[in-house]
């Protein structure tokens, strides 16, 4: 496993350069990723390059055996070309151009965006081309499927349509735009969402066409910029930084063409004390391994108390640094990079804490963080290691932006229910694969469907034959609801989905921050809220009633034999209890291995290969804990990580009930 920091070389003086290298080798740092906001410092003035400083940072690095990833630094353009490109920044929804001085504000689709962009990345690469102390690159940082309003991004929007729908009356079918008289007469007339409405008014049609352009011109800029690192650079891994934004890019599709995703990591300080909330994080580092299928990178990782963008909170309580690092690598990430090495005494972030604190002088989290590069150095048997997992969920960035744009009651977001599923899973001690709904499914015992909300017939296709062949799927509300355009389907709930559930939605009532019992058969009351789906079975035999509402009695969960499989149909969203209770059984009736009676809290990760199992032992909790693992009785401190190594073929999991 390699720990690395972040490091902004431009904002410290040249003797502090030295000084921070020694103590990075010293601790065990192996990669310092550097440069993503320097663009003023590499291009002072138009066409005048200075790479003189970098040379040195990255000299003094490699001189100590650290790698560098070096990032392209196009997220902020210096402010002489916004002087000679003003309406180079993006423009915002009311026609106002956002203001220079803060950063990410370019318009990706701006023509000279593009010239400045490929020229910097040009010098840039063909400077450290063949630089042996580049580990990587990073491109830009952070992008987003912003939403820019400007006439390049107009005319832009325009071709995009035309392109996918050929013909104005296709355009018109597609969004049904009769509806309010929208119908278009001319291409002139396909506009962006602009305005002060709220989006609402909009055609949610058209506004999943405009997520999904918003989402393509980032992959576009995004791979365009691969393109010509690569051209310099052949061989040299790239990728680009993600987090979960507002806007956030298709990422499936975004990483198809780039050699490895890296995510930024910043889970919560102090870990919800609720038995239920308390293994969630782990859900985004599952959904990156997802991305790929593939191990990744955290190319930003909690350091300490975060703040700026909000009043300051928490620092990370003592074992965090440590343990959510660890955490990192159990689920995939065999590279974490710290943000950052000290915190910032100058700009906007300087509240936004680093491993070292403003004073430079290191104490408990550096010392924590130390104590992680030791770690770290007894992994490398670990790092080849696969994580073999008999549970997927799958998620969509259609479904994501209809979402978003439709919200369905009070209350709703998409990736809860995704996330109420994977705590139950990973309370079970079980390795999840979160990857993207259309995957093969092979391998896999139990398969979570949540969601399934704009209509994607391969994924349905293959859920299909995954039951028909005997393995587990379950299936929530909002299933099968629209098709590919946004649009409602006329059939009756979950539409695609019916056949496979052996039950279908006779009405459906959102209920929004209410509650409603949901009653199993051994006279268990666990709640639901915000959605009902009131079903009706074809063949399903019914797991859990309403037990309130003018719906009482009417099925709430379902269960449905389809093939060699069986298929769960949950109605409502529910309690995390309900997601543990239905999911324990899932799990047992797929033949799944798990560990019965974890702690709350507790979460448990297998890596295994070459004849080895690591198994990572989490305590994501402020109380010394204990469990059993493979036959031996484990204590854990408050937010301890024990890594138990043991023979490939020993059972950790041996519960197959
Ligand atoms: C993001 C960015 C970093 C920094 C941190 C903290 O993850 O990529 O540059 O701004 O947030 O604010
Ligand atoms: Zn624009």
């Amino acid at each position: 496993m390699r720990i690395g920091v972040d490091y902004y070389p431009e904002q410290w003086d040249r003797d502090l350069w030295v000084r921070d290298a020694d103590l990075m080798k010293k601790t065990g740092v192996r990669l310092v990723r550097m440069a993503e906001f320097a663009w003023c410092r590499l291009e002072p003035r138009e066409g005048e390059f200075d790479f003189s400083w970098l040379d040195e940072a990255v000299g003094l690095f490699a001189d100590r055996d650290i790698g560098v990833v070096l990032c392209t630094p196009t997220s902020c353009p210096p402010l002489w070309f916004y002087e000679k490109y003003p309406d180079a920044v993006m423009t915002e929804q009311d026609g106002r151009r956002t203001r220079t001085g803060i950063r990410g504000h370019r318009c990706v689709n701006h023509p000279a965006t593009r010239r400045y962009c490929r020229r910097i990345i040009e010098e840039m690469t063909a400077h450290y081309a063949g630089n042996p102390a580049v580990a990587a690159w990073q491109i830009d940082n952070e992008p987003e499927a912003y939403f820019c309003f400007c006439d390049h991004c107009a005319e832009k929007f325009r071709e995009w349509v035309k392109k996918r729908y050929g013909s104005l009356g296709a355009v018109n079918r597609a969004y049904g735009n009769v509806v309010w008289s929208g119908e278009y007469s001319s291409w002139e007339q396909v506009r962006l969402p602009f305005g002060h409405y709220p989006s609402a008014w909009l055609n949610p049609a058209y506004m999943l066409d405009h997520s999904r352009f918003a989402s393509d011109s980032v992959i576009d800029f995004v791979r365009w910029q691969a393109d010509i690192i690569r051209e310099r650079c052949p061989g040299v891994p790239v990728t680009t930084n993600v987090w979960f934004s507002e806007h956030m890019p298709d990422f499936y599709r975004e990483f198809r063409d780039l050699d490895f995703i890296s995510y930024d990591n910043y889970p919560s300080a102090r870990p919800p004390e609720e038995d239920a909330a308390r293994v969630s994080h782990a859900f985004c580092l599952d959904m990156m391994r997802g991305v790929k299928r593939r191990p990744f990178w955290v190319m930003e990782q909690l350091s300490g108390g975060l703040g700026c963008w909000a009043p300051m909170g928490r620092m990370p309580e003592p074992g965090l640094i440590k343990g959510y690092s660890l955490q990192a690598f159990a689920h995939g990430a065999d590279t974490v990079l710290h943000f950052r090495w000290r915190t910032a005494n100058i700009g906007a972030e300087m509240h936004w804490h680093g491993l070292i604190d403003h004073s430079n002088v290191p104490g408990r989290r550096f010392f924590e963080f130390a104590d992680l590069c030791e770690t770290a150095k007894t992994l490398g048997e670990a790092v080849r290691t696969e994580i073999l997992s008999e549970a997927a969920i799958l998620l969509s960035f259609d479904s994501e932006y209809a979402f978003k744009i439709q919200p369905q009651t009070e209350g709703y977001s998409y990736l809860e229910q995704p996330r109420r599923l994977h705590r139950a899973l990973t309370g079970l001690g079980m390795n999840v694969d979160v990857i993207s709904a259309g995957e093969d499914l092979s391998g896999y015992r139990l398969v979570c469907a949540p969601e399934m909300y704009v209509a994607d017939r391969e994924a349905a296709e293959k859920l299909h034959s995954f039951a028909r062949d005997g393995g587990t799927v379950i299936l929530t509300v909002r299933s099968g609801v629209k098709d590919i355009h946004n649009n409602a389907v006329m059939e009756p709930l979950p539409g695609i989905y019916r056949d496979l559930a052996g039950t279908y939605v006779s009405e459906y009532c959102p209920i929004g921050r209410d509650r409603v019992g949901v009653r199993f058969s051994d006279g268990a009351v666990l709640s639901g809220e915000q959605w009902c789906d009131i079903l009706e079975t074809e063949g399903a035999e019914t797991v859990a009633v309403y037990d309130g509402e003018y719906f009482r009695g009417k099925a709430a969960v379902t269960r449905f034999r389809y093939g060699k499989g069986t298929v769960y149909y949950i109605g409502t969203v529910g309690e995390q209890a309900l997601y543990d209770r239905v999911v324990t059984e899932a799990v047992k009736e797929a033949g799944a291995a798990y560990i019965p009676g974890l702690p709350p809290g507790v979460e448990v990760t297998v890596r295994s290969g070459n004849g080895k199992k690591f198994c990572f032992v989490f305590n994501l909790s402020s109380r010394e804990t204990s469990c059993v693992i493979t036959g031996r009785r484990i204590i854990l401190a408050p937010y301890e990580m024990k890594i138990i190594r043991t023979g490939e073929k020993d059972p950790v999991r041996d519960c197959t009930e």
